[in-house]
C-alpha cells in the first residue's frame, strides 16, 4: 500500500528526512515513532503530497507521490489530521463548524442539522458553546 525507498527531504542544507525506506500493507496499523524533529511530520506531508520530496521515491497504492497526475488521486485517498487542525480557538465548537459550513456554502438549515449530528456523534453537544481552544488534544502539542 505505502512503499518508500530512500525518501529524503532537505530544507536548504538541513536534512529533515534522511532516506526513509518502509513498507506498509493495506489494513496494517503502522506506528511511526521518533523524537521531536526526527522528521515524522515531514515524511507524512511528503506522502500526502503537501510538500515535495528531495530524493528517493514513494508510492501509495501504486501511485507515485512525485507524479503530477497521481498527486490528486493520492490526496483523495488520504484523510490527514495534523497537529494543527485549523480551528479558531476563540470561537465555540458550534461556531467553528458553522464557519466552515458557510465556507462550503451550506444553507442555514443544512448547517444546523449537520452541526447537530456531528457534535452529538462526537459527544460534544454539551460543549458546543465552549471555545475550541479549551478542548484537549490540539494546539500546544509538539508531537503528532
Ligand atoms: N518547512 C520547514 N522548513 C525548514 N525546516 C523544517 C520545515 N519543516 C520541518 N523542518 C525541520 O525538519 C526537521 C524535521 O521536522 P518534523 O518533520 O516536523 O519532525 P517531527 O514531526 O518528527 O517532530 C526539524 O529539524 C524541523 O525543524
Ligand atoms: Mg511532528
Amino acid at each position: 500500500m505505502i512503499d518508500t525507498e530512500g525518501l529524503t527531504k532537505r530544507f536548504g542544507s538541513a536534512v529533515a528526512v534522511d532516506g526513509v525506506t518502509l513498507h506498509v500493507d493495506q489494513g496494517e496499523v503502522f506506528g511511526f515513532l521518533g523524537p521531536n524533529g526526527a522528521g515524522k511530520t515531514t515524511t507524512v506531508r511528503m506522502l500526502a503530497c503537501l510538500v515535495s520530496k528531495s530524493s528517493g521515491r514513494a508510492t501509495i497504492g501504486g501511485r507515485d507521490i512525485s507524479s503530477a497526475s497521481d498527486q490528486p488521486k493520492i490526496r483523495k485517498m488520504i484523510g490527514l489530521l495534523t497537529e494543527n487542525v485549523g480551528l479558531y480557538e476563540e470561537l465555540s465548537a458550534y461556531d467553528n463548524l458553522d464557519f466552515y459550513g458557510r465556507y462550503y456554502k451550506l444553507g442555514e438549515q443544512e448547517r444546523k442539522e449537520r452541526i447537530g449530528y456531528l457534535l452529538k456523534m462526537l459527544e460534544l453537544w454539551e460543549k458546543k458553546d465552549a471555545a475550541a481552544g479549551t478542548f484537549e488534544g490540539d494546539e500546544a502539542e509538539a508531537g503528532d
